[in-house]
């Protein structure tokens, strides 16, 4: 077997995903299109909808945003993943994902709707992670927000240092 230079392109290529605007990289993979919408208060959504979601050595931050629907997330393959879920009253969570569950990394993470989310990759010998989301009501540009470093910053200053790691540049 010829060694892979990037496995994380390879990854890409096998499992075709796309840049995501949050960061790194995604492909949904399924959508309850066979089941009626649900009512939400922003509209219909699907029962539940999933992805892949990679991030890389060139894309290694999923910055901060805040999503409407609950979130189950799968860790499967590569280095682990922190995140950074900053709730509501300010406290912040930092839980790992990857598959050193002795060393209480998460293979499941389950993120509640309503914080910020932010992720990021935790350098190791692979370049990339890899992850599944599913996301109930299904998931809806309209109801996610990415955060801006600004408003963000001034809501939770306790956490500027960490909120300018994983939001971008203001414009
Ligand atoms: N984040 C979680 N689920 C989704 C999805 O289905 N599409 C997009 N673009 N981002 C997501």
């Amino acid at each position: 077997m010829i060694s892979c230079p990037n496995p994380a392109q390879d990854v890409i290529k096998a499992l075709d995903l796309e840049p995501h605007v949050e960061g790194g990289y995604f492909r949904r993979t399924y959508q309850a299109d066979r089941r009626e919408m649900l009512e939400t208060t922003g509209g219909p959504r699907y029962l539940m909808t999933s992805i892949y979601y990679l991030l890389t050595e060139d894309s290694p931050v999923g910055q901060f945003h805040f999503n409407q629907s609950d979130i189950l997330h799968y860790f499967h393959l590569g280095d682990a993943i922190e995140y950074s879920l900053i709730h509501a009253d300010g406290s912040l969570q930092t839980p790992v994902m990857g598959s050193e569950v002795l060393s209480g990394q998460q293979l499941q993470l389950h993120v509640p709707g309503g914080i910020w989310k932010a992720s990021r990759l935790l350098s190791g010998s692979n370049g990339f992670g890899l992850i599944s989301e599913a996301v109930s009501p299904g998931f809806d540009f309209a109801d996610m927000e990415i955060g801006d470093r600004r408003k963000l910053s001034t809501r939770f200053p306790q956490h500027r240092v960490l909120i300018e790691m994983l939001t971008r540049e203001d414009d």
